[in-house]
Formats: structure tokens, sequence, C-alpha cells
């Protein structure tokens, strides 16, 4: 049977965030290399984009590197922001061509020089696309997101005290890396584990959490499917009756 069967494309989420977890463990568990999760979950990330791109969902934010995985091993550090160059190098005339306009969610500033220009070279050759918004989460932390934003709101009432009574959940939205785009409706996290971890804080609000047992290089299609019929059967009432 075809794993699309079913899938009810009425009531697909509109923007999807991902947690892609467990890729150390998937390398363990298959005897790899330590870091040969990552390069596998790069192909499990691929075919999501993919996916995402084929159902129309419109928006994808994916957490690539939070601010505390600086606290990796440098190897293992290294490992991550050459396999981004290589992701951003490789990939982006086949995201260019399938319409994938790709934002980068963080402070790049702190990046290696490689990494930083290979992520801004990506993000401006696709940025006229608008078939599937990719926001790659990278050096984030949505607490240091929400700080950056306090300040850049703090320099604007300095010269206009009138942006005192603006100050309301929308107009804060407006200074977070994803303004101009709807909250993520649905999370998923890979490999069993049931938390944030300090992603997208503000914007899941009501989002539909969905954890699975599944580590992120065994994430594939199927499991993704899965992922979003049971995004169909959730109910959402906002807080309302
Ligand atoms: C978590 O697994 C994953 C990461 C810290 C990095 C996510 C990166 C990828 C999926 C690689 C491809 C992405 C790009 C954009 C090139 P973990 O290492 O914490 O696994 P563990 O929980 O088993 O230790």
């Amino acid at each position: 049977m075809d794993i699309m069967e079913n899938l009810n494309t009425e009531k697909l989420p509109v923007h999807v965030a991902v947690i892609m977890d467990g890729n150390r463990r998937w390398s363990l568990e298959n005897n790899k290399n330590k870091f040969f999760g990552h390069r596998e979950g790069m192909k499990r990330l691929e075919e999501l984009i993919e996916t995402t791109g084929n159902l129309g969902i419109k928006y994808l934010t994916i957490y690539a590197f939070s601010t505390e995985n600086w606290g990796r091993a440098k190897e293992e550090v290294s490992y991550l922001m050459d396999l981004l160059v290589e992701f951003a190098r490789l990939k982006s005339k086949i995201l260019e061509s399938k319409g994938v306009n790709v934002n980068i969610f963080g402070s790049i500033d702190e990046l290696p020089t490689k990494t930083k220009e290979a992520v801004i070279s990506l993000h401006n050759r696709t940025k006229d696309n608008d078939k599937l918004y990719l926001n790659i989460a990278l050096n984030y932390g949505s607490r240091k997101e929400i700080a950056i934003a306090v300040k850049k709101i703090i320099d604007k009432y300095k010269t206009n005290k009138e942006v005192y009574d603006k100050i309301d959940e929308e107009y804060i939205k407006k200074f977070l890396y994803s303004k101009n785009i709807p909250d993520p409706d649905f999370l998923i996290r890979t490999s069993g584990e049931q938390r944030l971890s300090n992603f997208l804080l503000y914007q899941l609000a009501y989002a539909e959490l969905y954890f699975t047992e599944a580590l992120w290089p065994d994430f594939g299609k199927e499991e993704y499917i899965k992922a979003l019929k049971e995004f169909e059967k959730r109910n959402r009432r906002f807080g309302t009756s």
C-alpha cells in the first residue's frame, strides 16, 4: 500500500518544525563512526525537504545547531560545521530549482567563516523562491532570540516613545527571526526525548507536539507520513471551547 494513501491533504500543517535528534545514538547502534549519524541525518533532511515541498506544506523549520551545541567536542562541532558547508554548497542548485527559499534563524556572525559564507550564499541564491520556506536554525537559541528582540524594541523606544503602547504579542513577533511567517502548527522531535530544548519557545505556544522513538537517521518518508496522519487527528482548539 502506498504510504501516502489515506493522508488527508486538506488537513496538513502549514508550518512544520523538526528537532532532528538521535544521530549519535544511531551511529552507536549501527556500529558506525561516532559522527556518521549526522551524515545519514543529512540524507533524511534532504528527503524531509523533498516530501514537505511535494505535499505543498509551505514552511519547514529545522534545528541544525543550537547555541548549546558549541559545548560538544571540538571535532564534532567541526564535523557539523563542515557538513553544513557541504549541504549548502552541494544542495543549493537542487533547492533553488525546487523553489525552496532558505533562511537562517540564529546568530550567523559567530559561525566559522566558511560555514557563514556558504549559508549566506545559499540564502542569496534562493531568496526569490516561494514554494517552500526552509528555515535552518543554526547557532540558534530561543531565549537568545527573545533577548535580541527585547534589545531591538528598546532601541526603537529610545527614539520613539509611542513604541511602548504598541507592544503586544504580535508586535514582539516582528522582532523574532520568524517575523512574517505563521507559527509552527506541528513540532516533531525524534529519538524519544520529550522536551523543547530552547527551540522556538515563543512560536510553539499552540503547536501540536509529536514525539517518536525513531532516531533521526531512521526518520524516513514513512515515519513522516505517520506523523502527519497523527496531526490530522488532533483537535486544535487554541484555548477555546
Ligand atoms: C542531534 O543528534 C542532532 C544534531 C545536534 C545536529 C542535527 C544535524 C543534522 C541532522 C545533520 C544535517 C543537517 C544539516 C543542516 C547539514 P545528537 O547528536 O544529539 O544525537 P544523540 O542525542 O543520539 O546524541
